[in-house]
């Protein structure tokens, strides 16, 4: 079991496949991309998989995401996927996507055995995604969409991060277009993990103000019929459901308390947390010959050392050194 000093088990394994992304969002990255890590670096589809058994035969992990950067741009995706499926107890497993690719990859995905799909979407203009991301790519991500649904891939659920005069005008169209296709949408508090570091309080549009846009064109109550758990999103009904929309509130309404998350990276790091300050290397260890009961050990001491929380209110917090893109979202 994966526990930490607080009690919390972590369950639910996020996995980073590569730093690489075919976008360039504003909150993410800037316009010219990063410095890649260097392919002898990321872990191969063989050292990935074996360190998710590792997780999930030994540590208790039920849950698998694998996200990247852009997972859908590693070629042996579907093969990772298949082989996590053959794991025992077979995990949960779900992939985070900008969408970009699976129109032609969400059927071979679930073939393989991917249970469903998040993906980003904070506009529904193209003009606004191309200035969001930087590539004009939207039309993509909207087969995208169309084609996880197709495939089965359900809930398939919308991640919209929203910033101040981008998008915050699109929260209720988002909404209305997202029920129509019977998407879950979550709208989430823009996190200060982007490359350049040009996060603001400001700038960050919160579950507070999220909830007040919506509630001038929809009746939110929250939705009490599951517990939210671990779960980062707050839910609401809407119009008294079924259909409901969910709220990421990570900086002002933190769900630190009850995280049940660990991160592997692209480059083999265990990182107890998004927020993390040390990583502990497993990709070393797992070159240099390690067991699988060695691994499991230095595991379990990363999340041991896990902290209460992200620490984003501490006048003393500092940024993560790495950017969302190489610590897996
Ligand atoms: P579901 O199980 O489908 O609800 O997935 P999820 O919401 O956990 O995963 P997803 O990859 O779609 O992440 C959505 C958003 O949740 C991210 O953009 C983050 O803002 C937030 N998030 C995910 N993991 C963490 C975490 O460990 N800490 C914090 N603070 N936020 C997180
Ligand atoms: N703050 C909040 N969410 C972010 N994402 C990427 N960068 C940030 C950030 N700085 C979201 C993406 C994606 C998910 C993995 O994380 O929109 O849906
Ligand atoms: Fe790519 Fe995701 Fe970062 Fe956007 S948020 S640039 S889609 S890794």
């Amino acid at each position: 079991m994966l526990r930490d000093s607080f009690g919390r088990v972590a369950t639910d394994l996020r996995v980073s496949l590569t730093d690489k992304c075919n976008l360039r969002c504003t909150y993410c990255m800037p316009p010219e991309g990063l410095d890649w890590l260097p392919s002898a670096q990321l872990l191969t589809a063989d050292e990935i998989v074996r360190l998710v058994g590792v997780g999930v035969e030994r540590l208790g992990i039920t849950e698998v995401r694998y996200t990247g950067g852009e997972p859908l741009l590693r070629r042996e995706l579907a093969d990772i996927v298949a082989r996590t499926a053959a794991l025992e107890p077979r995990p949960q497993i779900s992939l985070t996507t900008n969408g970009i690719g699976l129109a032609r990859l969400a059927g071979p995905l679930a073939d393989a055995g991917l249970d469903r799909v998040n993906v980003s979407l904070d506009t529904l203009d193209a003009a606004t995604f191309k200035r969001l991301a930087h590539r004009d790519r939207h039309a993509d991500v909207i087969a995208g969409l169309a084609a996880a649904d197709r495939a089965g891939l359900r809930p398939v659920k919308i991640n919209s991060v929203l910033m101040r005069g981008v998008n915050e005008h699109e929260v209720v169209p988002l909404l209305r277009w997202s029920l129509e296709q019977g998407y879950e949408l979550r709208f989430i508090e823009q996190m200060p993990l982007d490359a350049q570091h040009g996060w603001s309080r400001e700038a960050m549009v919160t579950a507070d103000e999220i909830l007040g846009l919506l509630s001038e064109a929809f009746d939110l109550t929250p939705d009490d019929r599951e517990e939210r758990g671990s779960a980062p999103a707050e839910r609401f009904l809407v119009d008294g459901g079924p259909a409901r929309v969910g709220v990421i509130g990570s900086v002002t309404r933190p769900f630190c308390g009850a995280c049940d998350r660990v991160r592997l990276t692209a480059d083999g790091q265990i990182r107890n947390c998004l927020f993390a300050t040390e990583e502990s290397d497993l990709k070393t260890a797992l070159r240099a010959g390690a067991t699988d009961e060695e691994l499991a050990a230095r595991w379990q001491a990363a999340v041991a050392r896990k902290r209460a929380g992200h620490g984003i209110d501490d006048p003393s917090f500092l940024q993560p050194s790495r950017p969302m893109s190489a610590i897996g979202g």
